[in-house]
């Protein structure tokens, strides 16, 4: 694994049929997980589970890169090992993530800017010494009547371009994430209107801040219904318009682009991945950085149990290479069943 240049670094990001596991979930976010399985969520647990998740074997077959999250590039595989370390020795790039949480933004009522700027220069380089050699930075913006404004896109992506400059100067790969929510009944063609807008700026401000492209991997939402709308838009009309809307908003140069799963199902995410490579080839990479859709089925089958360890990793195999698969559009949802 060439990982001396940020292009190198991004390129193996998005190896052919591989993606990347999203296990950055904060110290509330991953107790609000653990509570669904009634299961503690302390420093021990939270080490247990990802431990579980990155030990699984073959995993590097699948996963080319894991977010990590602060507590956990500190912690160490049962053996011993540093997460990151481990993680490396097996191919996968480990990555962190950097923000400091979406916050109000104020005089702008229900919307959020993400912070996490300050500092960020002395982290960045305290990650790379620990091993990291991507970031993460999740922008979000909501979808209603008057939502999101031209100030909450703005902000977020000026923030964006900060953090992707200053991750550029450490050697390390940001990820650039700007999350259009799928809460609301919106229709899919407001979802596009809007994902179409919000690229536009954020490619804007990194150009204005002189980021590489070369150098990113753009971690967006697919284009959408409302998780509430009333008539939803099939897999195939998902994948055409998200294909759409990227081919005329994302510049070629960059190499990769790792979805979000943003509350799909695992099957959804599975299959719209999967619809969206079955026409490529792209002009950029089309892969998955998937939280829950790639985890909550190892986490159910886990439940907090020692004695269910192989069946949690098992359950996150069998995700990992149904992904692999959606890589080139060779998956199909009859594998749900057969394995
Ligand atoms: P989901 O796939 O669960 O949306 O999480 C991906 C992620 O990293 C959000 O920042």
């Amino acid at each position: 694994m060439d990982l001396s240049s940020l292009n190198s670094i991004a390129q193996s990001m998005v190896a052919p049929n591989k993606g990347i596991l999203a296990a950055d979930e904060s110290t509330p976010t991953i107790g609000k997980r653990f509570a669904t399985i009634d299961t503690e969520s302390n420093e021990k647990s939270r080490q247990t589970y990802r431990n579980m998740l990155f030990t699984s074997a073959n995993a590097s077959d699948y996963i080319s890169g894991v977010i990590l999250f602060d507590e956990t590039i500190r912690q160490s595989t049962d053996d011993g090992i540093p997460f990151a370390e481990y993680l490396t020795s097996l191919g996968i790039v480990p990555g962190i993530k950097v923000d400091k949480g979406a916050k109000k933004l104020p005089m702008c009522a229900g919307e959020l800017v993400t912070e996490g700027l300050d500092g960020l220069r002395e982290r960045l380089a305290e990650y790379h010494e620990l091993g990291a050699r991507f970031a993460k930075w999740r922008a979000v913006l909501s979808i209603a009547d008057d939502k999101p404004s031209k100030t909450c896109i703005e902000v977020n992506a000026h923030a964006l371009a900060r953090y992707s400059a200053l991750c550029q100067e450490a050697k390390i790969v940001p990820i650039v994430e700007p999350e259009v929510l799928m809460d609301g009944d919106h229709s899919i063609n407001k979802c596009y209107d809007v994902t179409a807008e919000v690229l536009n700026k954020v490619f804007t401000s990194l150009n204005e801040q002189k980021v590489s492209l070369n150098g990113i991997i753009l971690k967006p939402n697919m284009v959408i219904s409302g998780a509430d709308a009333k008539d939803r838009a099939d897999i195939v009309t998902v994948a055409g318009a998200t294909v759409k809307c990227l081919t005329e908003h994302v510049p070629e140069e960059v190499p990769g682009i790792a979805f979000l799963s943003g509350g799909q199902t695992s099957e959804e995410a599975t299959a719209h991945l999967n619809a969206m490579n079955e026409h490529g080839p792209h002009p950029w990479q089309l892969s998955f950085s998937y939280g829950r859709a790639l985890q909550a089925q190892p986490l159910k089958a886990w439940s907090g149990e020692a004695s269910n360890i192989n069946a949690g990793q098992k359950a996150f195999i069998k995700r990992s290479r149904l992904n692999s698969l959606a890589r080139t559009g060779n998956y199909n949802p009859q594998m749900e069943e057969t394995g």
